[in-house]
């Protein structure tokens, strides 16, 4: 049984001021969802304490956007499993599409920031998708098989998270067709070869799709970027199919 994972990737938003009002109105939506899935924040790393205070004794779990493959040492602005540790943070997202594009984050580094987290109890979330041109170019598989292979490379299944993510449809309001993002879910089922293993959708996912993209069989779960910053919109995605 794949228990769905439905979390909320802050990015760079969202003050700590921010976070304690947006747990204040947040907390209070999920209070009667049912137990079958997941519920994650993924906050900048100034507001983690904060969160992680404020969520206690709730379901809420916490995810990093990032670790590093360290535990310590000189790495200036990067951040230990150990410290994530620390405050409860349970996953840490990995290979994101704007790291890999802004900080040129090769499939290498994705896949020891994976094994560092799965060597300290984090579950990774692995983000793997295509571009735009890649994807007109008839290349999208082949370059996602590429992420997945070098990526997981070494990686336990069973304690992990694969994000798609088409790059086009991320904070675009274009949204990948659900029959499509289904299809390439259950590719990289196949190419990871454990059927139970957890894959969400991510790329504008809001109120409004929500519950076609989970009624997809390969579909176990979303990465939501715009639309977990509202406490309302959040809780509408986090309550998919009930109420
Ligand atoms: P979006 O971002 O929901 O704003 O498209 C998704 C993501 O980057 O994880």
């Amino acid at each position: 049984m794949r228990k769905p994972v439905i979390a909320g990737n802050w990015k760079m938003h969202m003050t700590c001021a921010r976070s304690r009002d947006f747990m204040a109105s947040f907390l209070p939506l999920i209070n009667g969802t049912p137990n079958d899935r997941h519920i994650v924040i993924a906050p900048p790393f100034t507001a983690i304490s904060t969160i992680s205070e404020a969520i206690q004794g709730s379901r809420l779990e916490l995810s990093s956007q990032n670790v590093h493959w360290e535990d310590e040492g000189a790495f200036t602005a990067e951040v230990s499993p150990l410290m994530l540790l620390e405050h409860q943070v349970k996953y840490a997202i990995v290979g994101h599409s704007e790291p890999r594009k802004y900080f040129s984050e090769s499939d290498e580094q994705i896949n020891k920031r994976a094994r560092s987290a799965q060597l300290h109890d984090l579950i990774p979330i692995v983000c793997v998708g295509e571009t735009d041109e890649q994807r007109e170019r008839g290349e999208a598989e082949r370059v996602i098989r590429r992420q997945v292979e070098q990526g997981l490379e070494g990686i336990e299944p069973s304690r992990l998270v694969v994000a798609y993510e088409p790059i086009w449809a991320i904070g675009t309001g274009k949204t990948c067709e659900a029959e499509e993002a289904n299809r390439i879910c259950g590719l990289i089922r196949g190419w990871v070869g454990f059927k139970d293993l957890i894959i969400q959708y991510g790329g504008s996912v809001k109120p409004s799709n929500i519950d076609e993209i989970m009624n997809m069989e390969e579909i176990d779960g979303v990465l939501v970027g715009g639309a977990s910053l509202e406490p309302e919109s959040f809780a509408r995605i986090a309550n998919f199919n009930s109420f």
